[in-house]
């Protein structure tokens, strides 16, 4: 028999917003998630308004507080399965924590908080629950992301030895926050963005590619967070060197202000026997060098074992739903692999099964609080001029 479709509950949406609208369409995506109410703006009467002018039917609340206590009054098939937070950075922590202690499953835009104390406290209560939580890095969706993963960490490629996680932009490279833009003017606001304009927004990004790949961790950082447009409070361009928990080095760098660059995030890892390339604006590849061999380029659905690299190939990862190579896969099936798999965990969750929630196929609340931790050592690290600094042991 045909599975209800969980219940997905928006938390920010209205009016103009961005990040919105390819979640609500990668939730849609297989069936068997829909979006049936929303408390999608600040004031009460145009989160109503908003509700009301959706493209299909919810339920509109007034406020997240108001969504959230109306669960328990609701018939048990009727509630919300899990609550989708699309709000800027500073209106995370507050609906999250509501959610955990409603006993309502998370999956939260990044960067998780705005400092690390709401991040700890985010994950102690995930943890105390034992309820799934999960944090919107895009990127980790990409089928080959997955494929590049398994190949670091099957050790394809020997040792890692360095690491270039970039992700490079120009859409600030003027006081774009003085047009009004809504997306602009938060992100430049350090009570609404947090300590960061660039590092949290997509410094984050790159720092969870390189640890969802490499399964490292950054251990020290060297940083330097530059504010080449006058007047703006955070940083627009984020450069950081870094030591890695196996002894090697990398540069996590992000820039708003290089004209030119759109959404230009990519990894590369250079090993002992050869380097793995890749860039999410033409995600349906990556690239390996061997020492003395013909690059290899590994097209998504055309990846064969026993090829002369690959041997084997992860069962899961082949069994994955996708379309023939060839038809475009990019930044909504991303989104979209990631509610499939926290749906799985809900799923296995709301039955009392065990659920994994490990970060292993989307990032969850612990690597959200890391993405902080890291943000903060940078910001100390860019205050003493790029001195070493060690990221704080997390529990
Ligand atoms: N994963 C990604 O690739 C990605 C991309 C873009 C943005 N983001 C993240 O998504 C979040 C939103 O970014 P955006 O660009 O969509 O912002 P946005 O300004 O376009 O949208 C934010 C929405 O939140 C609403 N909102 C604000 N306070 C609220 C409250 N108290 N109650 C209800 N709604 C409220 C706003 O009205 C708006 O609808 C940010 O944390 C950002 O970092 C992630």
């Amino acid at each position: 028999m045909a599975k209800k479709p969980l219940n997905v509950g928006l938390i920010g949406g209205g009016k103009g917003a961005f990040i919105v609208q390819p979640h609500q369409k990668a939730i849609h995506f297989d069936g068997t998630r829909r979006v049936v109410a929303g408390a999608l703006f600040p004031d009460a009467k145009i989160a109503m308004e908003e509700a009301e002018k959706w493209p299909y039917p919810i339920k509109g609340y007034g406020s997240y507080d108001e969504m959230i206590a109306a669960q328990a009054k609701l018939p048990e098939d009727e509630r919300l399965d899990y609550a989708l937070i699309v709000t800027p950075n500073h209106v995370h922590f507050d609906p999250a924590m509501k959610c955990i202690k409603a006993g309502l499953p998370v999956f939260c835009e990044k960067p998780l908080t705005v400092n690390l104390k709401e991040a700890n406290a985010l994950v102690k209560a995930v943890k105390d629950k034992n309820i799934p939580f999960g944090v919107a890095h895009t990127y980790l969706g990409h089928w080959t992301t997955r494929l590049s993963r398994f190949i670091i960490q099957s050790g394809l490629l020997g040792d890692i030895r360095w690491v270039d996680a970039y992700y490079i932009q120009g859409w600030l490279a003027t006081k774009f926050e003085a047009t009004g833009n809504q997306q602009a003017t938060w992100r430049v606001d350090p009570k609404k963005a947090g300590g960061s304009c660039c590092g949290g927004d997509i410094g984050t990004h790159a720092l969870m590619q390189l640890r969802y790949v490499t399964g490292l961790n950054v251990t020290k950082v060297s940083a330097h967070m530059e504010t080449f447009v006058p007047g703006r409070a955070l940083d627009d361009h984020f450069t950081v060197y870094c030591e890695l928990s196996n002894g090697g080095k990398a540069m996590v760098r992000a820039s708003q202000i290089s004209i030119g660059h759109k959404n230009d995030l990519g990894l590369e890892v250079v090993c002992t026997k050869g380097t793995l390339r890749w860039r999410q604006e033409e995600p349906e590849c990556l690239v390996i060098n061997l020492s003395g061999q013909p690059d290899r380029v590994y097209w998504r659905g055309e990846v064969k074992a026993n090829d002369g690299f690959f041997k084997d190939l992860p069962a899961d990862l082949m069994a994955e739903p996708t379309i023939p190579s060839g038809h475009g896969e990019a930044f909504h099936d991303a989104f979209a692999r990631l509610h499939r798999c926290f749906e799985d965990d809900v799923r296995k969750w709301k039955a009392g099964q065990a659920f994994a929630c490990d970060g292993s196929r989307y990032a969850n609340v612990c690597d959200g609080q890391m993405g902080i931790a890291f943000i903060e050592t940078c910001i100390k690290s860019s205050q003493k001029k790029g001195s070493w600094t060690a990221l704080p042991k997390l529990s």
